[in-house]
């Protein structure tokens, strides 16, 4: 089965693995900011224990067969997530998707981290179709996927919800690099 490579780097950045042990970080960086979470399909932490119990899930998928995998962002030399980035690879599709704390938006990581999985995604030769997509009022993830150089293909109605703004099902956009 095919496994996206334990690190990722950027001109600034690593992806790597997350561990229960990066909780603390992750839960200050963005997983307790309503803001960060808003388009996300899950809501706000607030307790450490179940984010230490979802981040062990997220490390023991890399090891089995589901093809989902969760890098956590770090700025080159400090090892403190900042955000994440990951993945699911179904057959010759890859799906991603991302947050990033709000301290750091606007400068561009986001981007870079797409990047550089969607170059590795598509240099596999059993690799077509990187995609992903956001809410129709998630403007700054939209551009995140144009200034990676996907297309946005259309809107799927309906198609995500996000508990944190309502139980509604939300239209989203669709971008997608393929070869
Ligand atoms: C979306 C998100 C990942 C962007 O991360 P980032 O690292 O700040 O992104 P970048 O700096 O690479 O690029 C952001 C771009 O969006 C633009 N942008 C930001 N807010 C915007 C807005 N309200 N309207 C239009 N464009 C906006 C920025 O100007 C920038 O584009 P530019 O370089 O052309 O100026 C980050 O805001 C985030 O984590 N949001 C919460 C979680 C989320 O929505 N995840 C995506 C789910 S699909």
């Amino acid at each position: 089965m095919l496994r996206p490579p334990d690190f990722l780097e950027t001109a600034r950045l690593i992806a790597r693995r997350p561990c229960p042990a990066d909780a603390e970080a992750v839960f200050s960086a963005y997983a307790s900011d309503p803001a960060a979470t808003k388009f996300l399909s899950w809501t706000p932490y607030r307790d450490l224990a179940a984010l230490r119990e979802f981040l062990g899930q997220r490390a023991a998928a890399w090891e089995s067969e589901g093809g989902h995998y969760a890098y956590l962002l770090c700025e080159k030399g400090s090892n403190q997530p900042i955000g994440s980035i990951g993945c699911i690879i179904d057959q010759w599709k890859v799906t991603v998707g991302y947050v990033l704390g709000r301290a750091y938006w606007g400068r561009g990581y986001t981007t870079e981290a797409l990047i550089a999985l969607q170059t590795w995604a598509l240099a596999q030769p059993s690799i077509f179709r990187v995609w992903a997509f956001c809410d129709v009022e998630n403007p700054a993830s939209a551009r995140v996927m144009e200034k990676a150089g996907m297309v946005r293909e259309g809107i799927l109605k309906r198609w995500h919800v996000c508990p944190t703004i309502g139980p509604e099902a939300r239209d989203c956009l669709v971008y997608a690099k393929v070869k």
